[in-house]
């Protein structure tokens, strides 16, 4: 089983919206079992509060139900228990890294945007104090993100069998 943690700020728009479209993913290629993943903030702000309600609706029109509970990125478990650990920015990024204990906590920390196919994007900005447009980028970004990035877990995942195998 390999396991992603989406990590945002506040854990209510970003990370439980990538949550949910990589889900999707995992589901229509037949990897639930497979492939798990979750979300956190680096803030603690909204724990215990599900989605943000402007962004359960711009995922909702897409066909992606969110059901996360905010709750803040826990150093102590978190780096054991997920393979990668995905900030949304680079503030995420530098708040994580800040929290890595070993190099080998800091090489599981990345930015989701690492993975996209589309130029122009180096963060998914955070949507919080914006408009609807805002939200719709958020899930752009998102959608092509979490497509290169499952690739990308998919072919590690492959690469770990190989090497068992022999
Ligand atoms: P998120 O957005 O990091 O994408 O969940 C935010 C949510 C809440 C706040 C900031 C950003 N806040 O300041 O409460």
């Amino acid at each position: 089983m390999r396991s992603v943690l989406f990590v945002c700020l506040g854990n209510v728009c970003r990370s439980p919206g990538a949550e949910a479209v990589f889900n999707a993913f995992v589901r229509r290629e037949g990897l639930t079992g497979r492939i798990r993943c979750d979300s956190a903030g680096t803030a603690g702000y909204h724990e215990g509060e599900p989605a943000d309600k402007r962004m359960q609706c711009h995922a909702m029109r897409r066909g992606y139900r969110l059901s996360s509970v905010a709750r803040q990125f826990r150093p102590e478990t978190d780096f054991d228990e997920f393979d990668y650990i995905v900030g949304m920015d680079d503030d995420n990024v530098s708040d994580l890294q800040s929290l890595a204990s070993s190099t080998e906590e800091l090489n599981k920390i990345c930015k989701i945007t690492d993975f996209s196919s589309k130029e122009g994007h180096d963060a998914v900005p955070d949507p919080y104090y914006g408009g609807a447009d805002d939200f719709e980028l958020v899930l752009n970004i998102l959608e092509d993100a979490c497509e290169g990035l499952l690739n990308e877990v998919k072919t590690k995942a492959g690469d770990n069998e190989d090497a068992q195998d022999q």
